[in-house]
């Protein structure tokens, strides 16, 4: 497994472990998922105070007290939606004050006094941005925290950040139907900011199931593309490069991203199957020119462009 390292040093499996959908009602297949992610390399782990409601926090935590194996995780969380357990509101609260009792919950419920990554789990442009900035750099100096990004899609946010904070990271939805983050990556690569590419496999779309996947999660579309023109492309894709549609998606991140993929799974198999695609990708590019894929995905998959939010 390529391991990533972000300017602040801080090392991520290519490959990370996209938590939000644990399947927590099933204590041995959540555990099995997670021995199975930590046995194949991938040692990044990506969780929130806000997944299940702290529940996928809790159950992460479990895992590594049980197996004492925090030392071998990356493990990131975000902070930003302030809930309430008891009648399920969300708010959103990027202030210092929430930011600085907010970590303290979340390393308990995660049974660890730090975390390696640490991302604001959202944005806007009328937010006190020096505020949080001040409240990532102020949990850095105490130890809290090895490094922060942002999780963010606008431009004028992420503009924002990456001139007047240290951020490491920017986790944002990218796969070959979100492909907005184009646009944005040449000026994540000149700050040396990585992508954390969530979504790669567009909720499954992106997978042997697209089928049923299409017209169980995308019956009306996605962005810019009609359920139709989905299947189109994956169809053509797949005919281009004679490779199944979840190699060409991993391969797409191997070839555009320069940080790592944050790839989800609610069963076992799935989590194996991603591995094996992954590594596929990465075979299959040792062996093919960079330039014949990109003309590939530059001449059949339509780019979507982010228009709102601009800078
Ligand atoms: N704003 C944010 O910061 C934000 C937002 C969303 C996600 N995230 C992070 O990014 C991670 C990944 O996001 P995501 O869950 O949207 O991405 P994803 O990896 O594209 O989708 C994961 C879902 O796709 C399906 N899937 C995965 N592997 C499959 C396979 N081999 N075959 C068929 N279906 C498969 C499963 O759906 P089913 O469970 O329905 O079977 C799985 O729950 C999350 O876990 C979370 O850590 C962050």
């Amino acid at each position: 497994m390529k391991i990533i390292q972000s300017k602040h040093n801080i090392q991520l499996s290519q490959l990370g472990f996209g938590a939000m959908n644990l399947p927590l009602e099933d204590t041995n297949q959540t555990e099995s998922i997670l021995d199975t992610a930590l046995d194949n390399g991938i040692t990044y782990i990506d969780t929130a105070d806000l997944y299940q409601k702290g529940q996928n926090e809790i159950a992460i935590g479990r895992f590594m007290r049980q197996r004492k194996n925090r030392h071998k995780i990356t493990l990131l969380s975000k902070v930003g939606n302030e809930f309430n357990p008891l009648n399920d509101e969300v708010k959103w609260n990027p202030s210092k004050e929430y930011i600085m009792s907010a970590i303290k919950d979340s390393l308990s419920r995660l049974q660890t006094d730090y975390l390696d990554m640490y991302l604001l789990h959202g944005g806007m442009i009328e937010d006190n941005k020096d505020e949080t900035i001040d409240a990532f750099e102020t949990l850095k100096k105490e130890g809290l925290i090895r490094s922060y990004g942002i999780s963010s899609i606008r431009p004028n946010v992420i503009d924002y950040y990456i001139k007047h904070s240290n951020i490491d990271v920017i986790m944002m939805q990218f796969n070959l139907f979100d492909n907005r983050p184009l646009d944005i990556l040449p000026s994540l690569v000149n700050n040396n900011i990585k992508l954390l590419a969530r979504g790669p496999l567009s909720k499954g779309v992106l997978t042997d199931k697209y089928a049923t996947i299409s017209n169980s999660k995308f019956n009306d579309g996605f962005l810019g593309f009609s359920k139709d023109e989905m299947i189109s492309t994956i169809q053509t894709l797949e005919n281009q490069f004679q490779l199944p549609i979840q190699t060409i998606a991993m391969l797409y991140q191997l070839i555009y991203s320069n940080g790592a993929i944050v790839c989800g799974a609610s069963k076992l198999e799935q989590l194996n199957k991603n591995i094996e695609h992954y590594h596929s990708a990465v075979q299959f590019l040792t062996e093919t020119n960079i330039d014949t894929c990109k003309n590939i995905f530059e001449t059949h998959v339509k780019s979507i462009v982010y228009k709102e939010h601009l800078v």
